[in-house]
């Protein structure tokens, strides 16, 4: 191939890729993949100026607006950065940064932040009030999303003091938490898991209805103070994300300055050992020089600033061996395949099982039972297997096959027209029966302590229970025959069960499983309609016109409730107790915690401990007892519990100080962290 062919195919190839990742918000490779075809285009260029085009992707920032929402031309360029990627290469900009400025290169201000892996965001403020929200487009042109950035809970609409016209830049992202929770939920709805937290963040952001966004636990986090007018007198850049921050936007609390390269490139390192433990997605860290009139002296290449870079850090990978391929069955008869492996750690944590989503996907990715294989966590979070290491000499296991039945009952599996999910639609499976149980009990359902996958199974092949409602029957002597189960633990597994009664329609509503009801729609059916007998009775007129609900979710409900079985279930659990009823007078407040576990330690001020959980959950959230990894943050009172904040410190865990507590209840999140 000659060079003229080779940067054709280059640009073919980036521009594909691109567009998959900015338009579609579905990536064909992995990040890092891409940077190096973009380095080998410009390295191409560089060798071959003739092959340079004004246009060349090499010179593109992002990619262009799409159709849906209204251009937005940038007061100011939204400029990308420039990337090293390894601290050899961060040496060296630092001391040519240095020499160009005239400063020793062990004296130079420099300040060391996360590069948060979401997307950027120019937020418009005139006298203080927020009119306009543009994403980065190509950097020249964006597109407006205003009205579902008014819908991100930690961007102000107002900040206090300010004149004259600003924006404020940063990056929409999702915390890894939150993105395991939202992958969830899509789950449950039936619907295509995201990729990452990135692409999370995208496609929630990039809605066409905010109402949409409104429901995805986004997030903004401020990197960049613009002056549009000049009615700001910054002299660093760490006095200007003083002042963002006491606006209230949400800043970096692991951004650091350092005086001089060595330290600078120390920090670079601190980022790479802990870029697992924070609770955002990073891919690299950006490093600033901190003075503005420094800046100025340095300026602007065509696309990114002189006085910033971005040290990249490439995803963690591993190698370890594929030991087998097996399949599940989920709740909905969804065969899932997943491969067991030799244990390995993978960015932070031990991996001994990762998903293979489906047949084509094991069959595109060829990997076979014996293979030496690559494994890494996607979005930094689930682990998955990339592709199997070639090994010379060894001969492979033949192709990997898809079982034609149910490992749980035998019947025959069913893969529909051109979708890639593999069913078992045996309604009586034991495999299905097992999952509704355990997601009827999980956190973001009825919420029973104690009553896992395991316990579940062992209650179904005791033979005590065969649908949900018969949970509400076990009673201690039940249960302390079990293994595992003594007296102690049967009495506070029945006390879990018993007390959840009491949860809302809505919660009961998310447990059944009805298809297409998450926490969102089920909470707004049932506060459209706050008893079981009125929803049962419901015609799918009256259904689909509740807000947030609409003829898909209303005829699923509808078709749900014609079924006998459910009618008699709805029957049993009434009249074993359960309340069934939604209380309408929390309607009023927004769902910031929705379907989130906050644990509060010690005396929070304004507050009782009941006071406090009662107002957590009247806004959507639960306070367990303990500190799991599922947290989504622990509110740390005066004397708080050593051992709460202990767990917490080990598992990353976010602990925001007491006072942020009013804060976290109104806007879903906080300013600062203990941690
Ligand atoms: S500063 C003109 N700081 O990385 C400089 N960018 O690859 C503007 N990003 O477009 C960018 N974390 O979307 C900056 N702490 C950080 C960042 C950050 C993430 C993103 C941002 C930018 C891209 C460049």
């Amino acid at each position: 191939m000659n060079p003229g062919e080779h940067v054709e195919r280059l640009r073919a190839e980036i521009t594909r890729h691109s567009e998959a990742y900015h338009v579609h918000d579905a990536p064909t490779i992995p990040d890092a993949d891409y940077d190096a075809l973009v380095r080998e285009l410009r390295s191409l260029e560089a060798e071959h100026p003739e092959l340079r085009t004004d246009d060349s992707v090499s010179e593109r920032v992002g990619a262009p607006a799409s159709a849906v929402f209204s251009p937005v031309v940038h007061a100011e360029a939204m400029l990308s950065l420039d990337n090293v990627f390894d601290v050899n290469e961060l040496r060296a900009w630092s001391e040519r940064v240095a020499k160009s400025v005239g400063v020793a290169s062990e004296e130079l201000v420099y300040v060391v932040e996360p590069k948060i892996d979401g997307l950027a965001l120019s937020v418009r403020y005139e006298d203080g009030r927020l009119v306009r929200a543009a994403t980065r487009g190509d950097g020249r042109v964006g597109e407006d999303v205003t009205d579902n950035v008014r819908q991100i809970k930690n961007v102000p609409v107002t900040l206090k003091g300010a004149s004259g016209h600003l924006e404020v830049r940063g990056e929409v992202f999702l915390p890894k938490a939150d993105f395991l929770d939202m992958n969830q939920r899509q789950r449950e709805l039936g619907l295509k898991e995201f990729a990452n937290p990135r692409n999370a963040a995208a496609g929630s952001l990039r809605q066409k209805d905010p109402g949409v966004t409104a429901s995805r636990p986004l997030s903004f986090l401020a990197y960049q103070l613009v002056d549009l007018d000049g009615s700001l007198d910054f002299t660093h850049y760490t006095q200007s994300m003083a002042q963002v921050a006491d606006w209230g936007f949400l800043t970096a609390p692991e951004t650091t300055t350092e005086v001089g390269t060595s330290a600078m490139v120390e920090r670079s390192d601190w980022f790479e050992v802990q870029r697992h433990e924070l609770r955002y997605q990073i891919d690299g860290v950006v490093v600033k020089v901190d003075d503005l009139h420094l800046r100025a002296q340095l300026g602007f290449t065509s696309r990114a600033p002189r006085w910033a870079i971005a040290r990249k850090l490439p995803p963690e990978e591993r190698t370890t061996r594929l030991l087998t391929i097996e399949v599940s069955v989920g709740r909905t008869g969804r065969v899932t395949p997943f491969a067991v492996l030799e244990p390995v750690v993978v960015a932070g944590s031990t991996v001994s099982m990762a998903t293979l989503h489906n047949q084509d996907q094991v069959k595109a990715k060829d990997v076979r039972p014996g293979d030496l294989v690559i494994v890494r966590k996607a979005g930094d979070v689930i682990p998955e297997v990339v592709a199997a290491v070639a090994e010379p000499g060894r001969r492979r296991k033949g192709p990997w096959t898809f079982p034609t039945t149910c490992p749980a009952c035998a019947s025959a599996l069913v893969r529909v027209g051109d979708e890639s999910d593999t069913y078992c639609v045996n309604p009586a499976c034991p495999a299905q029966l097992l999952q509704q149980i355990v997601h009827f009990a999980s956190r973001g359902a009825l919420d029973i302590e104690g009553l896992g996958e395991q316990r579940v199974a062992q209650l179904l092949s005791a033979g005590l229970i065969s649908d949900v409602a018969d949970l509400f029957t076990l009673g201690v002597d039940d249960l302390s025959n079990l293994e595992g189960l003594g007296q102690l633990s049967a009495t506070s597994l029945v006390r879990a069960i018993q007390g959840a009664k009491g949860m809302p329609l809505s919660r009961v509503l998310v447990g059944l499983g009805i298809r297409h009801v998450g926490p969102v729609a089920a909470r707004a059916l049932a506060l459209a309609v706050p008893s079981y007998q009125a929803l049962e009775a419901a015609s799918l007129d009256q259904l689909s016109a509740v807000a947030g609900v609409g003829p898909v979710i209303g005829a699923s409900v509808v078709e749900y409730f014609a079924d006998e079985e459910s009618r008699e279930r709805a029957r049993r659990l009434a009249a074993l107790g359960l309340s069934l009823t939604e209380d309408v007078t929390s309607s009023s407040l927004a769902q910031t915690l929705l379907g989130r576990a906050v644990v509060v330690t010690g005396a929070v001020e304004g507050f009782t401990r009941e006071s406090a959980e009662e107002t957590i959950g009247l806004r959507g959230g639960t306070s367990p007892g303990s500190v799991s990894k599922r947290t989504y943050c622990v509110v740390v009172g005066d004397a708080p519990g050593a051992s709460k904040v202990t767990k917490a410190t080990d598992l990353g865990v976010p602990m925001i100080p007491g006072t942020e507590f009013e804060n976290l209840l109104t806007t879903g999140t906080w300013r600062t962290t203990l941690n």
